[in-house]
Parts: structure tokens; C-alpha cells; sequence
């Protein structure tokens, strides 16, 4: 990636559905429908989406619910054509910075059991698996590995 190519992070808003939503269908066997989005994006006060551009073109998107004193990420993924270029990282590391100015003390998702490249990311990010979802997953009846990030005291990286 060059210099002139370097992520830009902004808040998502329904304008941003269609993006959003091509980029899930191009990422999961089982996307989320367009109307999950819009209603989390819309309706939900406790959500909060993300969008990462490179070269103004979005390439990336994020959703965690701030609830409960927790951040949960519900949702990640960046376009198949921007992979490895460290998309999701930043777009994790600007979900955890927003939750500890929020004095948010810790970040949980689910992750499939069967998505090492998901969970090397979240390793990589200073998250360990702390719980298992038996059959969390209702397309394939997948476990849910449930990985957890203390935000108390920062990741080397963040
Ligand atoms: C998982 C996903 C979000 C990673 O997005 P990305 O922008 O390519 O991730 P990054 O470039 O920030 O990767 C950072 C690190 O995560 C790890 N990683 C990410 N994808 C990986 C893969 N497929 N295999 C192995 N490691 C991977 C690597 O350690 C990588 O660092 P490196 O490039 O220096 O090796 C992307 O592959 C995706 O959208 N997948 C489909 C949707 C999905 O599974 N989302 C997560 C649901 S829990």
C-alpha cells in the first residue's frame, strides 16, 4: 500500500448500505439481509458502524453494540480485492480506541470455530478465546469460539 493509499476511518450511515452490504455478500456463505443492517444502522442507539476507504472507495466496514459497560464487535470484513493490507486491523484498533475513551473496561465477539484467519487477526490484536457457543451458528450449526480483550491497559500495536 502507498503513502497516498493510507485507510481513512468514518462513521457509516444508511448511504452507506449498499457498500456495506456487497462487501458482506462477497465475505459470507450466510450474509446478514440488507435489513439487518439498516435497522442496526438506523434504529439501534447502542450500534456503531464503521467504514474504511481506501482511495475514497470503501473497502471495509465494522459494527460493535457499546452496551452494558462491554463493547461486542458484531460484525467485520473488508472486500475480497483489499485483504491483507490491514484493513480490519484498523478498523478493530478504532473500534477499541472509541470504547476506551467511552470507559468501556473490555471487547467480545464470536468467532467460527472453522475462521483461523479471523482469529489470527483478533490474536494478533491482543484477544483470547474465553468461551465456546455450541452450535452458535445457524446455517451450518458451527460453534462460536467467543474471544475477549481486556481494554484496561493497552496491546502493544493499539
Ligand atoms: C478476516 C478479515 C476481516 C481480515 O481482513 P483483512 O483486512 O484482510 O485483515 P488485515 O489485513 O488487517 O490482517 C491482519 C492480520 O490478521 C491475520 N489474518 C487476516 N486474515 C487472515 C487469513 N485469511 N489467514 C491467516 N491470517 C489472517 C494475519 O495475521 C494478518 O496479518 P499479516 O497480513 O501481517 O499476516 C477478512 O478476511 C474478511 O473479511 N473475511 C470474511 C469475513 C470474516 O470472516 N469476518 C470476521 C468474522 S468473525
Amino acid at each position: 500500500m502507498s503513502s497516498e493509499q493510507s485507510i481513512v476511518i468514518r462513521a457509516a450511515s444508511v448511504r452507506d448500505l449498499k457498500a456495506i452490504w456487497e462487501i458482506e455478500e462477497a465475505s459470507y456463505a450466510a450474509p446478514w439481509p440488507k435489513e439487518t443492517f439498516f435497522m442496526d444502522i438506523a434504529f439501534n442507539g447502542d450500534a456503531k458502524y464503521f467504514v474504511a476507504l481506501l482511495d475514497k472507495h470503501i473497502v471495509g466496514f465494522i459494527g460493535g453494540w457499546f452496551t452494558d459497560g462491554k463493547l461486542h464487535i458484531v460484525n467485520v470484513a473488508t472486500d475480497p480485492a483489499s485483504r491483507g493490507l490491514g484493513v480490519a486491523t484498523q478498523l478493530v484498533l478504532f473500534v477499541l480506541d472509541l470504547a476506551r475513551d467511552l470507559k468501556i473496561d473490555s471487547a467480545f465477539l464470536e468467532v467460527r470455530r472453522s475462521n483461523t484467519g479471523a482469529q489470527k487477526l483478533y490474536e494478533s490484536l491482543g484477544f483470547s478465546v474465553t468461551g465456546l457457543k455450541p452450535m452458535y451458528y445457524p446455517d451450518n450449526m458451527e460453534d462460536g469460539l467467543v474471544m475477549t480483550k481486556e481494554l484496561g491497559r493497552a496491546h502493544p500495536g493499539d
